[in-house]
């Protein structure tokens, strides 16, 4: 390879038109997931304090939401629900009339056009927060199980066009999967939390979800942030048991993990860029300290360049009026 002075790698640099000419990766709306979170109402908008420009709307409100945001391009939506009410068992999450059950019909119904994923977790529904079942002071592993799998066929039947189970708890692709083929949902993918890292990031996504552990923590059943390595048998498992999208979370702190995953297996590779991704970025621009939407170009770009295939993002909505 030839150096300075005949090499000069600024030549490409030098117009704006030349940057775009040979830049490696580009951002495309097709990508990108918007999540949405719906609560019980009508005429609700209620703007979340921590998520800035996110709010939780009622059933009627999302649809208005959504259908602005497909409008400008976006093809797909994450949903997640606030119920009315919650419970030891999470009854919410698997009720046939639940909130994201009735946010899918409506959104089936009147935007056909979009792709609707749905997060499957029982944390939005549960009295004390966890993402699964308690039996002595414990999330029980295989309770919990049911529930999800209830869970998942019951947003299927709702018109969910694939599924996110996000509770980290071991063998639930399998169950998603044996479940949704027994109700004849064998073309719904699963689209799953592999790599799901106890973060310090998805701070302000619990006041959004209202989903706080009321004591403890998620330690006992998310990653430890320190591992790639279990990360990657994380995700073996969840390809050996069905996914057929597999996601690592979070995403700006873990693009190693992003790029070990893409390295390793073929499937399409999914990354969170979650709420305290968004919001660190939301309120230092707040204070003038940096560019909002710079800062979330670098960011997505980040993501995308590190291997994610798609892109769970706040931002998926501003990013259609950027492009
Ligand atoms: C549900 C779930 C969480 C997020 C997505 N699904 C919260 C959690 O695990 O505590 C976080 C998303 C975000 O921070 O944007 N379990």
């Amino acid at each position: 390879m030839s150096t300075f002075p005949t090499t000069r790698l600024r030549r490409l640099r030098r117009t704006g038109a030349l940057r775009d000419l040979v830049r490696e990766t580009r951002l495309h709306l097709d990508d990108f997931v918007m999540p949405l979170f719906a609560c019980p109402g009508e005429g609700v908008v209620r703007p979340l304090e921590g998520l800035s420009d996110i709010a939780q709307r009622s059933v009627d409100e999302l649809v208005g939401e959504a259908r602005r945001l497909s409008g400008l391009g976006v093809r797909s939506l994450l949903l997640f629900g606030i119920p009315e009410e919650k419970d030891e068992d999470a009854s919410g999450a698997y009720d046939d009339d639940g909130i994201v059950q009735q946010a899918l019909r409506a959104l089936h119904a009147e935007l056909p056009e979009l792709v609707l994923l749905t997060d499957v977790c029982l944390c939005e529904y549960t009295s004390h927060g966890h993402c699964g079942v308690i039996r002595d002071g414990e999330v029980s592993n295989d309770e919990t199980l049911d529930l999800l799998a209830r869970t998942a066929v019951s947003h299927a039947a709702a018109g969910a066009d694939a599924v996110c189970p996000s509770d980290m708890m071991d063998g639930r692709v399998a169950a998603v999967r044996s479940a949704l083929d027994d109700a004849e949902f064998e073309n719904t993918p699963i689209a799953a939390y592999s790599a799901k890292y106890a973060s310090a990031f998805y701070g302000p996504f619990r006041e959004a979800a209202e989903s706080a552990p009321s004591f403890g923590d998620r330690r006992g059943y998310q990653m430890d942030p320190a591992n790639v390595r279990e990360a990657l048998r994380e995700v073996e498992l969840d390809v050996r048991e069905g996914a057929d999208v597999v996601m690592v979370k979070p995403a700006l702190p873990c693009l190693d993990v992003i790029r070990a995953v893409r390295e390793r297996f073929d499937l399409p590779v999914a990354a969170y860029n979650v709420s305290g991704e968004y919001a660190m970025v939301k309120a230092a621009a707040a204070r003038g300290w940096l560019d909002e939407r710079q800062a979330a170009l670098e960011s997505l770009a980040a993501i995308k360049r590190s291997g994610a295939d798609l892109v769970v993002s706040y931002w998926t909505g501003a990013l259609a009026e950027w492009l």
